[in-house]
């Protein structure tokens, strides 16, 4: 498991963790998200597998997600079995009043995108210092190594800063778990977040950006343990 991704105590992560892991039922697909707060969910899922004796099948986002399932003993599948899951659950970067979200901080986001696109119900797990006004955060975009050059140029010319994420405890470049480069691209505040993710997906070498938009609903951890759960109308 990454350093990133190692669960740490954490009692908001770890309610909204725990609230998602709820609303599992038996006999879903389960779409697996990355990260830190996700690992509450999943193990949760764990324990409900142990001591309910609940039957699902999980998809992992990541090589650090198959990991957490496999030590909690989830059963797993893959879109080679079934080309939807019944709810996917991730944890976000940022997210907005209008549920969008961006994701993409430990560089899982392509996987976690095509994932929870194919999902009835994409449900987000975080603390609420993930929530903001407006989206303000770089996007990550994960890009073919052989094309860095261009998009750099094109994230310019559409007004971003972009910015080569590299390894902490490897020389040169982030390596995706899909094996390309990762661009953390600066737009400042983005007052249309269709707009720059439209931008971005019309741009060749890219492989998938970290803006998503089909949020359904968001489980915010509190410090005291309480769950606000916000439903996309
Ligand atoms: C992985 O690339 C990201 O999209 C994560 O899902 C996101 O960074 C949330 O991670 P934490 O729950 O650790 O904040």
């Amino acid at each position: 498991m990454s350093e990133r991704n190692k669960q740490t105590d954490s009692p908001e992560k770890n309610a909204a963790g725990i609230s998602a892991a709820k609303l599992v039922k038996d006999g879903d697909i389960l779409g697996l998200g990355t990260g830190s707060t996700v690992l509450y969910t999943i193990k949760e899922l764990g324990r409900r597998i142990r001591e309910e004796g609940l039957k699902i099948k999980g998809i992992p986002t990541s090589f650090s997600t198959e990991e957490a399932a496999i030590n909690e003993n989830i059963p797993l599948t893959s879109f080679s079995h079934t080309p939807y899951v019944d709810i996917a659950i991730d944890g976000a970067d940022m997210f907005d009043a209008d549920f969008y979200a961006i994701k993409g901080g430990g560089a899982a986001h392509t996987r976690e995108k095509v994932v929870a696109y194919s999902a009835k119900r994409f449900v987000l797990v975080a603390d609420e210092k993930k929530k903001s006004e407006k989206l303000n955060m770089p996007v990550p975009v994960e890009i073919l190594p052989f094309s860095k050059l261009f998009v750099m140029e094109k994230i310019k010319e559409a007004g971003g800063i972009p910015v080569l994420r590299l390894g902490a405890k490897k020389d040169g470049p982030v390596i995706t778990d899909n094996g390309n480069f990762i661009l953390d691209c600066d737009f400042k505040t983005i007052e249309n977040p269709e707009k720059t993710a439209q931008i971005l997906n019309e741009i060749p070498g890219i492989v998938e950006h970290g803006i998503f938009k089909n949020v359904s609903e968001i489980h915010i951890g509190k410090a005291d343990g309480t769950v606000e759960i916000l439903k996309k109308k």
